[in-house]
């Protein structure tokens, strides 16, 4: 620069900095103030921010930083924070009952979320992400339960869980009838097709030897009817829902080999909370039952009552939407709780 001599626009009376492009000279104006100003504000942020922060890498790590600030300390802050709040619901949720909770909407929808979050890390793997189960994993949105589908039901279950490693658990075993020559193939084959006619259009009358053999060797667990017994887990045979098939030969190897399915228990690996919280998500998800203990039983004292219906033998979809609604109309409690009303009345015959 220093060669070219100073040169002044005649114009402007600005210096030109000597570039020219096809006649058109730079001006040497200076940089604007607030330009440099804010370049220079930059610098010393920078700066003031290596002291303060962690920034430069040294050989033993980096700069700590006056403040000792790190994302995780950050992370570890925001999740107290969490914690904290959440700790206001979990507090109140822990010494509340399940009536309690069912009537106070806000802690309900505290527990909803915390219980459909657990599902999906722990249950959705064996149930499905919706609850919708599949081969020998029960579906948990219906009112056709294995063991029961009150709150108190359905928390033992997931507490102890079924067959089990845990003392409490749920335990049970239908006979291999065929592996262990408790019946004939062909008996086999009779109660099969009697089970099969109770689910299905033609009705039970043409296997009389079928119910004979059902009546002798299935009815102590299975139900008099059918209908299952909760007490063994025994599934409902009559309903057309099916933990393990309902093709002729599904329902052959259930009775020739029988099942036991496993469910793990969650006592020791998921706190209470997270139980609890899992049991009213599970109650809620569409075949909960009563609200508490009491109610449990005044339901299946309703049982027997449907037995001696004279289509106990054939139920049709209706007889099974009549008896959940004399479960429903026989519940006291179910009043101002939205969750019971909601399970109560909701659509009855699927598992
Ligand atoms: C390893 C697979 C597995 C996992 C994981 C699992 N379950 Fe289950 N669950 C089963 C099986 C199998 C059954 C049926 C057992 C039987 O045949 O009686 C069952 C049954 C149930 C029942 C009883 C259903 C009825 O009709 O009575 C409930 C309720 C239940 N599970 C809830 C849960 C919850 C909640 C979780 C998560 C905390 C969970 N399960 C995790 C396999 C699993
Ligand atoms: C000791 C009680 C008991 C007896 C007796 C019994 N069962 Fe079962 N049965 C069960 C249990 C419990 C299950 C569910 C097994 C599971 O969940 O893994 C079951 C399951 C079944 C299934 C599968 C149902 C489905 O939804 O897929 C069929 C079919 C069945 N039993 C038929 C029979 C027949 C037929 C007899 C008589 C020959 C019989 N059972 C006797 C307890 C019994």
């Amino acid at each position: 620069m220093s060669d070219h001599k100073k040169e002044i626009d005649h114009v402007t009376g600005v210096e030109t900095t000597g570039h020219e492009w096809d006649g058109l000279k730079e001006l040497n104006n200076p940089l604007p103030r607030w330009w440099v100003w804010v370049w220079v504000v930059t610098i010393i942020w920078a700066v003031g921010y290596w002291v303060v922060y962690p920034a430069w890498p040294t050989l033993s790590g980096h700069t700590k930083g006056t403040f000792g600030w790190t994302q995780y300390k950050e992370l570890e802050a925001s999740q107290a924070e969490i914690f904290a709040r959440q700790s206001q619901y979990l507090d109140k949720f822990q010494a509340a009952s399940y009536d309690q909770i069912s009537g106070d909407p806000e802690l309900y929808a505290f527990a909803q979320a915390g219980g459909r979050a657990l599902f999906k890390n722990n249950c959705a793997l064996c149930h499905g992400s919706g609850a919708e189960g599949s081969k020998g994993y029960p579906n948990l949105n219906d009112d056709d339960w294995l063991w029961g589908g009150t709150l108190a039901d359905i928390e033992h279950t997931i507490r102890y869980g079924i067959r089990s490693s845990h003392d409490e658990a749920r335990v049970s075993q239908m006979p291999s009838f065929g592996k262990d020559a408790m019946l004939e193939k062909e008996e086999i084959e009779k109660v099969v097709d009697y089970v099969l006619s109770l689910s299905s259009d033609e009705g039970s009358a043409a296997y009389a030897e079928g119910a004979e053999i059902f009546a002798n060797n299935c009815a102590s667990c299975h139900g008099e009817d059918a209908k299952g017994g909760r007490d063994f887990g025994a599934p409902n045979l009559s309903d057309a829902i099916w933990l393990y098939g309902g093709e002729h030969e599904d329902v052959y190897q259930s009775v020739f080999n029988a099942h036991a399915g496993v469910m793990p228990n969650w006592e020791g690996k998921l706190d209470d909370n997270s139980i609890r919280q899992l049991t009213l998500y599970v109650h809620s998800l569409g075949g909960g039952e009563g609200v508490g203990s009491a109610v449990v039983e005044e339901v299946s004292q309703e049982e027997p009552v449907l037995e001696s219906s004279p289509d106990a033998s054939e139920p049709s979809q209706d007889s099974v939407v009549k008896e959940t609604s004399i479960d429903a109309s026989a519940e006291p409690s179910v009043e101002g709780v939205p969750v019971a009303t909601e399970a109560a009345t909701d659509e009855p015959a699927d598992k």
